[in-house]
């Protein structure tokens, strides 16, 4: 266990002394600096999220990791170890090269990983820190640490799919937004998101992988919304997210759609009912079937009530019958 400690402490000192490095080079890099401002990014925004740049070459955390061959280089991710063909030698070098870097912050603020993006076009466009004992992608959010005190003021928090969504919203005036890391929206995610907060407003990408993430966080939801949280759905145009939504059309705009935004209620009975033709028996026998699953989900309270009630009058049913038919269980006496 002591041993587990020195080698996270290592691994964590590591990541920091790096990020501190990928800052500092981005002071001096016109080409990084150049992308950044044709994205709109200020030089502000740049610094409060500690964004960096990983210039070009093979070898460069050399030059401040006098140790190269340490081990705890390899085990937090920045530098690949390739053995060669032989089976002997290995060659090892920095993982991430001409890159712009985004360090992601546990809740502590301490570095656990990086994401880095290519400058302008190429594969892949994003590349992250592997899994490690610190960084777990399924369990972490990007900008959460950064966020924590605009998801107070706001009463709220925005959850995208981005980093390029969390650091324009922030620029723009929504500085409460935060993002998986281009992971489906876990059950951890959705835990961690209730702990800062009880309104938690999904804003993922208008396109096909966007709609799909937010079903796939409302399943990730149901388990645990409960009648004093409330959570909703921004579903933005196919060819927006909110960065270039943002960018396109102002904070006023974006903020209009806020107010907009759809209930997770809303959201569950527009899903389930899907294509189906509630004017035929079996256009409503399919609803239902979509349904139990979803409701099933759910732990007795009076918006799962509501819920069953809007599927009631969708499929010419009573609440009671849908209860009866799903099994749900009645909230437990106290
Ligand atoms: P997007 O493709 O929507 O990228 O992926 P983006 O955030 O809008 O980035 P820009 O605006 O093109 O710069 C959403 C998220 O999925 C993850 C990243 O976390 C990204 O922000 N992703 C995407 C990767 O990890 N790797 C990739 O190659 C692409
Ligand atoms: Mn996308
Ligand atoms: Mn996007
Ligand atoms: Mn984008
Ligand atoms: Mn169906």
């Amino acid at each position: 266990r002591a041993a587990q400690q020195a080698q996270s402490q290592s691994m964590s000192e590591a990541l920091s002394q790096a990020c501190d490095y990928y800052r500092a080079q981005l002071k001096s890099a016109a080409n990084a600096i150049s992308y950044l401002k044709q994205r709109g990014l200020t030089g502000e925004v740049a610094a409060r999220f500690g964004m960096g740049y990983a210039p070009s070459g093979w070898d460069n955390l050399r030059t401040i990791f006098p140790d190269y061959e340490a081990l705890a280089l390899v085990e937090s991710g920045l530098v690949i170890d390739k053995v060669d063909e032989d089976g002997g030698n290995k060659k090892r070098y920095d993982r991430f090269r001409e890159r712009i870097m985004f360090p992601i912050r546990n809740t502590k603020g301490q570095v656990i990983g990086f994401g880095g993006r290519v400058l302008g076009s190429g594969e892949p466009k994003y590349l992250n820190s592997p899994e490690t004992p610190l960084f777990q992608k399924g369990l972490e959010l990007y900008g959460l640490f950064e966020a924590r005190q605009a998801i107070r003021d706001a009463g709220y928090v925005l959850v995208t799919e981005g980093y390029m969504d969390v650091v324009a919203l922030a620029q723009l005036g929504f500085p409460q937004a935060v993002a998986t890391l281009g992971t489906a929206c876990t059950s951890t995610h959705v835990q961690k998101l209730l702990r800062q907060t009880d309104n938690v407003i999904f804003s993922f990408d208008g396109d096909k992988a966007g709609r799909r993430a937010a079903r796939r966080a409302l399943e990730a939801c149901l388990p645990q919304v409960s009648d004093n949280k409330t959570i909703r759905f921004l579903f933005l145009p196919q060819e927006h997210d909110p960065d270039s939504f943002v960018r396109a059309f102002g904070a006023d705009a974006f903020a209009q759609e806020i107010n907009d935004a759809m209930p997770l209620s809303q959201f569950l009975l527009r899903e389930v009912t899907g294509e189906h033709d509630l004017s035929t028996p079996e256009g409503r026998a399919a609803t239902q079937y979509d349904a139990k699953p979803l409701l099933q989900a759910m732990t007795p309270s009076s918006l799962r009530l509501q819920i069953v009630r809007g599927l009631a009058s969708l499929t010419e049913s009573s609440p009671a019958e849908i209860e009866s038919l799903f099994e749900l269980s009645k909230p437990v006496s106290s």
